[in-house]
C-alpha cells in the first residue's frame, strides 16, 4: 500500500527546487511575516488596525485635528508592539540575502523589522515607508519619535519641522499619499529582473505593490505564495503553501 506523500513536504521539496534553479530570486513580504512576532496584520479577523478607518492623507495635511488623532492612534500602537523582534521568518529571509541566495526583499511592512533581523537598508525595498522614525513633509528631515512624543504629550500639539516649521508626518505612506517613486522604481527592476518571487505573509490586495508578483511572474519568474489564507493571486502561481511563515521558511533556511 503506497503511503500518501505529506503536503507540506511535497511543498517544501518544490520550493527548495525552485530556488535551487533560481539565479535572481526576490522576496515580497506582507504583514503575514510579523505575526509572529506580535504585530497582527490588518486583515486577519480582530486586526486593530482595522478599528479605526485610517485618516487619509488630504485630511492629514489639512486638518490640524486630523494630525493630533493621527499622532494619538501612531503612539498608542507603537505602545503595543514596541517589543516587537524578528522572529523565524524575518531570519531565514536574512540568511537566504546573506547567503546570496535572494537579491534584496520587498515589503509592504512598516515595522523595521527586516532591517532588525540584519539586512541593510540598500537590501530591504519599504514601499509603504517606515515607522520608527518621522519626516517633514516640506523638507524631508528626519526627526526622531521619542522626541515627538515628549513634546506632543506635554502640548498636545502635533509636530512641526525643527528646521523649516513644515508638517511632520510619520515615514509611513498613508492612503492617498503619492510612493515613493524611487522605492517603487527599484521594487518593479528587482521584479521584472527575477527568475524566482517568492511572496511572504500578504493579501496581496493592495495596489500598486499587489501588482508587483503578476509583473515578475508575466515577465518569466517563477511564483511562489507562502501565505495563510488564499490571495487573488494564488490562480498563476507556481506554487501556494496555505500553510503559517514561521515553519516553512525555518525549515527553508535549514536545508540550504
Ligand atoms: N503565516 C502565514 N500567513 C499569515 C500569518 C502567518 N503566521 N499571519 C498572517 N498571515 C496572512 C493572513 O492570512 C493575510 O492573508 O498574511 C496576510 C496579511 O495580509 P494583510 O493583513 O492584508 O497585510 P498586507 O497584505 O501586508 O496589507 C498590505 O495594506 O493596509 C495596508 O499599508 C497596509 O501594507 C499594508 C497593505
Amino acid at each position: 500500500m503506497s503511503v500518501m506523500p505529506d503536503p507540506f513536504e511535497t511543498s517544501i521539496a518544490s520550493l527548495l527546487r525552485f530556488i535551487g534553479e533560481s539565479r535572481r530570486m526576490a522576496g515580497f513580504t506582507g504583514a503575514g511575516i510579523s505575526t509572529e512576532s506580535g504585530v497582527p496584520d490588518f486583515r486577519s479577523p480582530g486586526s486593530p488596525w482595522m478599528q479605526n478607518k485610517p485618516i487619509p492623507f488630504g485630511l492629514f495635511l489639512e486638518n490640524p485635528a486630523a494630525r493630533r488623532e493621527a499622532w494619538r492612534r501612531k503612539f498608542t500602537m507603537d505602545d503595543l508592539y514596541r517589543d516587537a523582534r524578528p522572529t523565524r521568518g524575518h531570519a531565514a529571509l536574512a540568511s537566504l540575502v546573506a547567503g546570496g541566495r535572494m537579491t534584496a526583499v520587498i515589503t509592504q511592512n512598516i515595522d523595521n523589522l527586516h532591517q532588525a533581523s540584519g539586512l541593510r537598508d540598500d537590501e530591504v525595498i519599504e514601499l509603504h515607508g517606515n515607522g520608527s522614525y518621522a519626516t517633514c513633509l516640506s523638507c524631508d528631515r528626519r526627526h526622531e519619535l521619542a522626541d515627538i512624543r515628549l513634546a506632543f504629550e506635554a502640548s498636545g500639539e502635533p509636530p512641526v519641522c525643527k528646521s523649516c516649521g513644515g508638517i511632520v508626518k510619520s515615514a509611513t505612506i498613508s492612503f492617498g499619499q503619492a510612493m515613493p517613486q524611487a522605492k517603487l522604481r527599484a521594487a518593479l527592476t528587482l521584479s521584472l529582473e527575477s527568475d524566482l518571487f517568492l511572496v511572504i505573509g500578504s493579501s496581496l490586495v493592495v495596489h500598486p505593490a499587489a501588482s508587483l508578483p503578476s509583473l515578475a511572474k508575466e515577465n518569466g519568474a517563477r511564483l511562489v505564495i507562502v501565505n495563510r489564507e488564499p490571495t487573488p493571486l494564488d490562480g498563476q502561481a507556481d506554487l501556494v503553501i496555505a500553510g503559517e511563515i514561521g515553519p516553512v521558511l525555518s525549515r527553508i533556511a535549514s536545508e540550504l
